[in-house]
């Protein structure tokens, strides 16, 4: 692959539900000290909103109107990010699965990822920035010198999805597990607005086999020649 260095210091990191995006993210975090941007947590929060006001998913007005006020803040902790839905805070429940299934049909609203758009931008700034979502190099940082997309069969994503559940101490079933991630994901892949696809010019990493420290390495290899 060559990818021209550019200033710009951006790392896009697409890929499917359960795959381990958040995860790689947040170790080229700390290896490069530049901020992640969980775009998935906006669609989090706007279906947590929705959720809350018992707006239904086909109100497809009353869900941009909510992006478009969405009343967010993210609080620094020694745990990671606390999340503040209009002062409350949401932290654990927007990572329900409940939530994540309303996120990803909150998600296929076009009036929603517009409104959505602009806040992600906003975030970039010259001192790098990690995005962590599934059209952060085909649509939000087209221009970004480095793009990832993360794969994994669905098998594989719903055992990683169950241990992390399980470690939390929440139980559920790998059978549902596997069959809410296909759903999420095929609903990602054909919604008519950015869907979730690598872009033209992604490194495709094939990570059902790999460890987490090799896709780590194999990222921040690519990172080191592009932006040191
Ligand atoms: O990544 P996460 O599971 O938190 O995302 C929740 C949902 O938000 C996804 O299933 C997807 O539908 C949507 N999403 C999106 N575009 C992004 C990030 C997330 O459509 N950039």
């Amino acid at each position: 692959m060559t990818v021209e260095k550019s200033k710009q210091k951006i790392i896009t990191v697409d890929g499917p539900s359960g795959v381990g995006k958040g995860t790689i993210c947040l170790l080229l975090s700390h290896q490069l000290g530049w901020p992640v941007l969980d775009s998935g947590a906006l669609y989090r929060l706007t279906a947590t909103a929705a959720m809350n006001d018992g707006i239904s998913e086909d109100n497809h007005l009353a869900l941009e109107k909510i992006a478009v006020e969405l009343d967010v803040r993210f609080e620094s902790t020694a745990n990671g990010l606390r999340y503040l839905l209009r002062n409350e805070d949401v932290s654990e429940t927007i990572r329900q699965e409940a939530t994540g299934n309303m996120a990803s049909k909150v998600a296929a609203v076009e009036g929603v990822r517009a409104a959505l758009l602009d806040k992600q931008r906003s975030l970039a700034t010259t001192d790098g920035l990690i995005a962590d979502g599934r059209d952060m190099g085909t649509v939000v940082f087209p221009d970004a010198p480095l793009k990832i997309y993360l794969t994994a069969s669905a098998e594989e994503r719903a055992e990683r999805r169950y241990k992390q559940l399980k470690d939390k101490g929440i139980d559920v079933n790998i059978r549902d597990l596997v069959a809410d991630l296909t759903a999420r994901d095929e609903r990602d892949s054909n919604r008519k607005v950015a869907p979730l696809k690598p872009a033209e010019d992604a490194v495709i990493i094939d990570t059902t086999d790999l460890s987490v420290a090799e896709v780590e390495a194999r990222v921040l290899q690519l990172a080191q020649q592009l932006f040191s």
